[in-house]
């Protein structure tokens, strides 16, 4: 048994290929759909997303955030015992990116599996790792959140396909006998699967129903806001925490109008919000370590500090995790 765990290094990867709201109007208007930058930059935030090149994968944007974060670790890969990667996008049907990722790593013999929660994939995921750790399963997990969107967005629907990038964020955590981790809060209510699903599938050797994402937009901006508060809260009560010991909220990077929104309810000031989104646009459960890694490698996030993370996204799913960094 580990009394906690902690974060010890972070890491991020952003494929090269960046493409600016400009440039994805003008791509889009090639094919008669209309957009344009400061529409996206006002109901949104963003500026610009990544796009992977076809050949690359989820596990091969992974295993670079992975990297940096073993390296601000001081951790090499034979370290690790333990790998979870949080992705809806992932490089096959099975097995998992983590086993393709730890393989990658040139590494063998430790757990590795995915986890599918969508936008709120990384915060599953580092809930799931802290509980391993914690209970002597791991001791120096990498937690790992990638995606690759662009394969699955619908270049002729304008209400969702301005919305997403790609990239990957990722975490050391590893048994501390302080904390760490002080507590989580996790949940989901499928009932709201229509809101923001992919719902094709595999079936005899074909794709079965439509491949891509859709999404209702504004449902899912309702839901969000109030999950968000209750899950933020409710984090913080497991904690014995207030607001005002929160040093830095990092929620998922999906539309400045939700984390400010949040950030309101929680009557936190701006300066506290991490906001990256108009670098990357929404990068699904890659978008909390990214946004992390940027923040604690601009000197913004120092040790010490404590930072409450959250998620949304499909499923519904939502859930929050409060840390001492
Ligand atoms: O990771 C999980 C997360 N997903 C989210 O967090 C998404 C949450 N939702 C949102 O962020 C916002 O609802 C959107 C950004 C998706 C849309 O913003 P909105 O302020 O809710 O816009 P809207 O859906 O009410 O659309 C307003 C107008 C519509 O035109 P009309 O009907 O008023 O003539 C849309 O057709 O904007 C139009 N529109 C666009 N115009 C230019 C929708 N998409 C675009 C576009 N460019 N890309």
């Amino acid at each position: 048994m580990n009394k906690y765990s902690r974060i010890t290094g972070t890491g991020s990867f952003l494929p090269p290929k960046r493409v600016t709201n400009a440039e994805l109007a003008a791509q889009l208007a090639a094919t008669g759909v209309e957009t344009s930058d400061e529409w996206i930059v006002e109901r949104t935030g963003i500026r610009a997303r990544h796009f992977a090149e076809p050949e690359v994968s989820t596990s091969d944007l992974g295993v670079q955030a992975a990297r940096n974060a073993l390296e601000a670790a001081g951790r090499k890969p034979s370290d690790v015992d333990l790998i979870i990667v949080a992705t809806s996008t992932p490089d096959m049907v099975f097995p998992s990116s983590a086993t393709i990722l730890q393989n990658k790593l040139g590494i063998a013999g430790c757990a590795a599996f995915d986890v599918q929660a969508v936008c709120s994939g990384f915060v599953y995921a580092l809930t799931v790792a802290d509980a391993m750790v914690r209970t002597g399963s791991a001791k120096c997990a990498l937690v790992i959140g990638a995606e690759v969107f662009s394969r699955i967005l619908d270049f002729g629907d304008r209400t969702t396909c301005v919305l997403f990038g790609d990239g990957a964020g990722a975490v050391v955590l590893e048994a501390s006998d302080t904390p760490g981790i002080l507590a989580s809060d996790l949940h989901a209510d499928g009932k709201h699967v229509e809101i923001l699903c992919v719902p094709g599938t595999v079936f005899g050797g074909k794709v079965h129903g439509n491949p891509l994402l859709r999404m209702d937009g504004q449902a899912v901006f309702k839901l969000a806001v109030g999950v968000l508060e209750e899950a933020a809260r409710a984090t913080l009560a497991k904690a014995g925490k207030t607001e005002a010991d929160i040093d830095w909220l990092i929620p998922h990077q999906a539309n400045i109008r939700i984390m400010q929104g949040t950030a309101k309810k929680l009557k936190l000031p701006m300066d506290k919000l991490v906001v990256t989104v108009d670098q990357h646009g929404n990068t699904s459960a890659a978008s909390i370590p990214l946004a992390l890694d940027v923040a604690v490698r601009s000197g913004k996030v120092r040790k010490g500090d404590t930072l409450m993370l959250e998620g949304v996204g499909g499923g519904f799913t939502w859930g929050a995790v409060l840390l001492d960094f």
